[in-house]
């Protein structure tokens, strides 16, 4: 696991779009594509915008980049509430990838079907692999300890067979659809982008974890080969400074 602590969001984000982007060059130079699951809410955002930047500095061959989403709000695509369009606007309409590179995740009129069409999706893109081996998801946390859809006592932390699930969210009495942990966690790496005073909390409790036992869902994200914690300052403000 590699933490990395920024002064402020913004070098934050630009530390994010660099490794992203060299990523993603690394893998098209080795087997020709890349596959990018988005985080939604609104700390990734920044980092968005960046990856445009850096794409402008250096070239990246759009066409061989996959774009998914790790979990979307029940909503219409142009609902201020939709991840879609959160990086739409910040970040694919701005860049050259041809619009069937990106898969929505379509579950306004029916979470349950639009959980299993993205399923269905994802299994013709992954036809080989037993679970979908995307290159990178970006994850975002919530202060309950949240990551992508997968709250608290929600029943989608217990799925073992589906890759995608649907998932009604009490507290916010909406549905959202979700990637399952199985499905998570058959990526190659994973990254963490959380800024901000409010998940101070939350990051000490998780990262400095006395217990082995996963108590919250993000601690049950487990990458295959690499897991990253990009900070700011303020989110890694109650952790001990590394001496
Ligand atoms: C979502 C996200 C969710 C988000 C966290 C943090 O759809 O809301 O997938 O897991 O990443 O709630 O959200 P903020 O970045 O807005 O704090």
């Amino acid at each position: 696991m590699q933490i990395r602590i920024f002064p402020n969001p913004d070098a934050l984000a630009i530390a994010a779009a660099e490794y992203i982007h060299t990523l993603a060059e690394a893998c098209i130079s080795d087997r020709g594509h890349f596959s990018l699951v988005l985080s939604g809410g609104s700390t990734p955002m920044h980092t968005y915008r960046q990856l445009v930047n850096q794409s402008h500095k250096q070239d990246l061959d759009w066409t061989k980049v996959q774009i998914f989403w790790g979990d979307e709000r029940c909503v219409p695509p142009d609902h201020a509430q939709s991840n879609y369009r959160m990086a739409r606007e910040s970040f694919f309409k701005h860049v050259p990838i041809p619009s069937e590179n990106i898969h929505r995740m379509a579950c306004e009129d029916d979470p349950p079907a639009g959980a299993e069409a993205y399923e269905g999706m994802l299994r013709e893109q992954f036809p080989t692999g037993e679970l979908p081996q995307f290159d990178l998801i970006l994850l975002g946390l919530g202060d309950d300890g949240h990551t992508a859809s997968l709250f608290p006592g929600t029943e989608i932390l217990e799925e073992q067979e589906r890759w995608v699930a649907p998932v009604f969210v009490p507290h916010l009495e909406s549905w959202r659809i979700s990637l399952t942990l199985p499905a998570i966690n058959a990526s190659a790496q994973s990254a963490f982008l959380v800024v901000g005073e409010g998940k101070a909390g939350i990051i000490q409790e998780i990262l400095e974890a006395s217990t082995v036992d996963p108590i919250h869902p993000a601690q049950r994200i487990r990458p295959q080969q690499k897991l990253m914690w990009f900070l700011d300052h303020a989110a890694a403000s109650l952790l001990d400074p590394v001496d």
